[in-house]
């Protein structure tokens, strides 16, 4: 029997399109994630996913990108089995059943409150997994988690839509709360975010995107307790460039472009 469909509230969110890359993907032969959660909560939504202003290479880039956090994710938990996670800005995406974290692990997903509202009715509960709808700028949604634990913090494709100073504080309350812990996030460069803005001054609109991260040292600073572990070149992460140039010479070519692109966007982990 077709169970009824969902209807959106709101079409063209970025959680859409990051939703709809994984899906893709995972109707491939050969997926990277193989996201069949992604697959199943589209199914239930009444829209027509194709309308979507979806990026070229979505479905290779955006299953990388989350496969990755993915790793670093399970790497912790396999350290910390007693940890608390916090998806920031989870949109509809499905770690928490991809990652499927052992008995021990509590698991929060967090997300403007209309976004926790769709997620509630396309996703089952899970144990000890739990649901705010906040944004992560309000000072208050930390309050009703423990502070007891260790704590890993995901913050994929988010904090581009946040201020410095909102990132700054996010990250000052967060290792002010928690006795250690690991932050991953991507983040693109200063000149893309400069570039954003222009195109948006021209256009008279508000820019799409905010922070950037420059020297990744900074934030060492402006955060003390932060201390950076790992930086990764997001665009040419070796299964990313095999997967959008499968020839010789479009390898060839991305090898070439490398250095110009090598900070465009790039994988943070830092520890407190
Ligand atoms: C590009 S989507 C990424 C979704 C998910 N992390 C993924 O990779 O599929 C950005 C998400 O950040 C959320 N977001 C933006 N600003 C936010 C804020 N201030 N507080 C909480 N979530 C926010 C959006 O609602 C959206 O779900």
């Amino acid at each position: 029997m077709e169970t009824e469909k969902i209807q959106l509230k709101k079409e063209n969110e970025t959680y859409l399109i990051t939703l709809y890359g994984k899906a893709l993907d995972s109707r491939t032969k050969n997926p990277i994630l193989n996201d069949t959660f992604a697959d199943a909560v589209i199914r239930k939504i009444d829209f027509d996913f194709e309308k979507l202003k979806t990026p070229k290479g979505a479905e290779v880039s955006l299953p990388v990108r989350a496969k990755h956090f993915d790793g670093w994710t399970r790497e912790f938990l396999a350290a910390h089995p007693d940890s608390i996670v916090l998806n920031l800005g989870c949109g509809l995406d499905s770690r928490v059943f991809r990652i499927d974290p052992p008995a021990g692990i509590r698991w929060y997903d967090v997300d403007l409150p209309d976004v926790i509202e769709l997620r509630r009715h396309l996703y089952p509960e899970c144990h000890d997994c739990f649901l705010i709808g906040s944004s992560v700028t309000d000072p208050g949604w930390l309050d009703s988690i423990p502070g007891d634990r260790p704590v890993i913090v995901v913050a994929e494709g988010l904090l581009q839509y946040l201020t410095e100073q909102d990132v700054i504080a996010l990250f000052s309350r967060i290792t002010g709360k928690f006795p250690k812990g690991q932050i991953i996030f991507d983040a693109y460069s200063l000149n893309m975010i400069r570039f954003v803005m222009l195109l948006a001054a021209a256009r008279r609109s508000r820019p799409s995107l905010l922070w950037g991260m420059g020297d990744p040292r900074k934030l060492e600073t402006a955060v003390p307790r932060l201390r950076l572990v790992t930086e990764i070149s997001f665009l040419t992460m070796p299964e990313l460039v095999e997967r959008l140039s499968p020839s010789r010479a479009r390898r060839a070519m991305s090898r070439l472009m490398g250095p110009f692109v090598k900070k465009m966007v790039r994988h943070f982990r830092y520890e407190f």
